[in-house]
């Protein structure tokens, strides 16, 4: 086709588009297509993907990574802070994992963000092809840690926007140590079976919001850690998967608490839970405190609504099952569906810490096979409005 354009036409064109990209952002752009990626699908990129970064991290002024279309195959990229000022991430391409799992599953992480202040990171798909790793892990073969897809670690100011992760061998999404994050329109794809997949998990970390998304996995479509506080999620679209879950909690006998947490305007299809608060029946200063679940669609969900203070998989170290974290404050309101289960509400509290202020208001989950009930031990609250299955507080 080139010999086709006149010479003079496509200097003009080259100045057209030379112009467009510097008027459109004047920011220096570092494509990773200069420093030797090659969008094939083969050649290993992870060289390039981290000259590009560190020259953009080094930038005085506002600088952007950039990863046109096409297929990169890349290793474990670590991408360090702080950098000289802020950063936009644009990913038009798609990034994939090298075949042989060992290769980024023995790093704990495949992509990392770690101590980045104001970071951008806009569309990209992730493919991790965790498949050949889930299928060792449920063969009990010697395998690998397994590596999360994408994280961001002790970062702060952070915008993850349109991004698409499938399959990761792990974790797909986590946020640790982190603050002001912002998740919209993410969508994440593993198939049901797949073992630890969850979504997105939230740890140590403060003022983060999920915005629009379609999660379905093998684990937990949202999972808030210890230490999660000032949360925000709202029209997520979650299953299959387990659900939202506040938890696990109370592991270790030190632990910090969650906080202000509101989940609204979300639907689960075919979950095993909708939201659940699950903790380690066993000694821990931790606490769940001012929790909002409302707005909330149930499809054929197991346990749409679901405290667990009981959980000990290995039976050991839980003396008489009684967890330490105290749960408080928690409102389930303006939710409605169906269950797939007859016990539609369950609030299954710690003996030695009771739950308390517990709100429900305008619930309505129906069971195809007859009426749901609801089951309460050590929970302490109150309900207004129309609640069935009803309140057994
Ligand atoms: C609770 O979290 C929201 C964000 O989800 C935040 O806007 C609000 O200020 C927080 N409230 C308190 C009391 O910290
Ligand atoms: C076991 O739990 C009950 C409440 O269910 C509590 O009264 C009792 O003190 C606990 N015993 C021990 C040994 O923790």
């Amino acid at each position: 086709m080139a010999n086709n354009i006149s010479f003079p036409c496509a200097i003009m064109l080259f100045f057209i588009v030379f112009y467009l990209i510097n008027s459109s952002n004047a920011m220096p752009s570092f494509n990773v297509q200069r420093y030797g990626a090659r969008g094939d699908g083969r050649t290993d990129a992870t060289e390039p993907f981290l000259t590009a970064w560190s020259l953009a991290c080094e930038s005085r002024a506002r600088a952007m990574v950039y990863i046109p279309r096409g297929t990169y195959l890349v290793r474990n990229l670590v991408f360090w802070g702080p950098c000289k000022n802020i950063i936009t991430f644009k990913i038009d391409g798609t990034l994939v994992a090298p075949e042989n799992y060992w290769s980024i599953g023995s790093s704990g992480y495949w992509i990392l963000f770690a101590k980045v202040n104001r970071i951008s990171v806009y569309g990209g798909i992730l493919d991790a092809r965790g498949a050949g790793y889930w299928s060792c892990r449920k063969k009990g073969g010697h395998c690998p840690q397994g590596a999360r897809s994408i994280s961001f670690s002790w970062c702060d100011n952070v915008l993850l926007s349109g991004l698409t992760s499938l399959n990761s061998q792990n974790i797909h999404v986590t946020v640790h140590h982190s603050s002001n994050v912002r998740i919209q329109n993410i969508r994440i794809r593993a198939p049901s079976g797949s073992p630890n997949t969850d979504g997105i998990i939230v740890q140590a970390s403060s003022g983060v919001t999920i915005s629009g998304g379609v999660i379905g996995t093998g684990d937990d479509c949202i999972a808030l850690n210890p230490g999660s506080k000032n949360i925000w999620i709202e029209r997520l679209n979650c299953g299959p998967g387990h659900g939202i879950s506040i938890g696990s909690l109370g592991e270790y006998a030190n632990e910090e608490g969650v906080q202000n947490i509101t989940v609204t305007s979300s639907i689960f299809t075919k979950t095993q839970n909708g939201v659940r608060i699950k903790s380690w029946g066993r000694p821990s200063n931790g606490f769940v405190r001012n929790v909002q679940f409302r707005n909330l669609v149930m499809r054929n969900v197991e346990n749409p609504l679901i405290i667990d203070q009981n959980y000990c998989p290995s039976r050991k170290g839980c003396p008489n099952q009684s967890s330490g974290v105290k749960i408080s404050g928690v409102t389930y309101a303006n939710i409605k569906g169906t269950s797939a289960t007859p016990v539609a509400m369950k609030l299954d509290c710690s003996g030695s810490h009771h739950c308390t202020e517990i709100t429900l208001k305008n619930i309505k989950l129906t069971y195809m096979k007859g009426a749901t009930t609801s089951y309460c031990k050590n929970a302490h609250g109150g309900a207004s409005g129309v609640v069935v299955p009803m309140n057994c507080m």
